[in-house]
């Protein structure tokens, strides 16, 4: 096919305006600043503990009351990638937002909302989800991990991170406070967000992970210092509740697994459950571990737990008092929820509509105009 002059140089006008807008894009998805914003997420599958408390929970009260915008989940969808008793998980729900509360999440400085009041979090994830691929899932820790865990495994755990990413990225998030285990989670985020920018066009920021240091950022299981202390542990003992009370903490310091080595010495890597219970002592005093050690000379490992659980008595009894108090008035919980679920819905919406455009799946007057078009064309 030959083409005249004016032809060739109209494919050129229209080619090179189509790499300036590339260029454009890519110059403003550089620097465009997004505003901070802060997302972050809890499963109500069981009591806090000390690892969510310490590992995101304190850095969440921390960022609210410097002013930063935040919004914080129960992830009760996430909840249900295992199974749970239906009772169980409705009270949980409860529970965990009656621990925040108490925790210093005030509801009118923070969004704090129930996430699958929320639909666009499950929309969202479907589209994500049609970005990535299976083999970048099955090689997520997180995944791998939960997966051992059970004989069949279920789509949704599958899909969870896909889901993590929806949540941060509705609010356009900027920063995300969590214990190190979520790390990898974080970075399929950035992933997919990055794809999916490159492909529609500037939408979502790159969020961070924002990571405590690395004695806080991933506490020890009590009965086993190789794991992390975490809800779905199977042994009770294994993890301190905020709600567990003085007897409890009693009974878990007294079990907690250490070694035979008598004195007090911090050494994380030869003396694993010593160390984890160190550590719990220096986060709830602020005194430095060495202090500790210097504090506890002469003590043997059976009597320095008898102090560590004093310390942690202490230190939880006020915030158990303040979640009963909280779950003795239920009402007032679903109100939080219900202002927390208003709140995100607004924005959760308005990005919904952003990616649904972008995509392609919104119909609006641009479509109808070519869908008018079209028809004249047929007829
Ligand atoms: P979840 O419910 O397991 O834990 C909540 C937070 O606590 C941190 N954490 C710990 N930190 C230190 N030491 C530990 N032993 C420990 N155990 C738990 C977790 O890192 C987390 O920050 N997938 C998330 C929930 C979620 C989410 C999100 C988080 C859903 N959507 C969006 C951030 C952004 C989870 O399972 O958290």
């Amino acid at each position: 096919m030959v083409l005249t002059v004016g032809r060739r140089l109209h494919i050129l006008n229209e080619y090179s305006s189509r790499c300036l807008k590339q260029v454009r894009r890519s110059h403003a998805t550089e620097t465009f600043k997004w505003s901070h914003r802060v997302f972050s997420g809890i499963q109500p599958t069981g009591s806090m503990h000390l690892g969510n408390y310490f590992g995101a929970v304190q850095k969440w009260v921390e960022m609210q009351n410097a002013g930063e915008s935040v919004i914080y989940s129960i992830a009760d969808l996430h909840s249900i990638t295992l199974p749970q008793d239906p009772k169980h998980l409705h009270s949980n729900i409860l529970q965990i937002t009656a621990t925040l509360l108490a925790c210093g999440i005030d509801p009118d400085k923070s969004i704090l909302f129930q996430q699958s009041r929320i639909p666009e979090h499950t929309q969202l994830c479907w589209t994500l989800g049609c970005l990535t691929t299976m083999a970048r899932l099955a090689h997520i820790p997180t995944y791998k991990e939960k997966s051992a865990t059970v004989k069949e495994v279920p789509l949704g755990l599958y899909v969870y991170p896909v889901l993590q990413a929806a949540d941060i990225l509705l609010y356009r998030a900027t920063h995300v406070p969590v214990g190190e285990d979520q790390t990898h989670n974080l970075e399929l985020v950035q992933h997919l967000a990055k794809i999916f920018n490159n492909r529609y066009g500037h939408t979502f920021p790159i969020p961070k992970a924002v990571v405590a240091d690395s004695s806080i950022s991933r506490l020890k299981s009590l009965r086993d210092p190789s794991k992390k202390m975490s809800k779905s542990e199977q042994d009770p003992k294994s993890r301190i509740e905020i709600t567990d009370t003085p007897d409890d903490i009693l009974e878990k310091c007294k079990k907690a697994l250490t070694d035979f080595t008598s004195e007090i010495t911090f050494d994380p890597e030869k003396r694993p459950g010593v160390a984890n219970l160190i550590t719990i002592h220096s986060l709830f005093t602020g005194l430095d571990p060495a202090e500790i050690c210097e504090q506890n000379i002469g003590l043997d490992t059976g009597r320095y737990k008898l102090v560590v659980a004093e310390v942690i008595q202490e230190k939880l009894e006020p915030l158990r008092q303040q979640v009963q108090q909280y779950m003795s008035e239920p009402q007032y919980i679903e109100e939080v929820l219900n202002r927390g679920a208003d709140k995100a819905s607004v924005i959760a919406q308005q990005t919904w509509l952003d990616v649904k455009t972008k995509v392609g799946l919104q119909i609006n007057e641009g479509s109808y105009r070519c869908l008018q078009v079209s028809e004249k064309r047929v007829m």
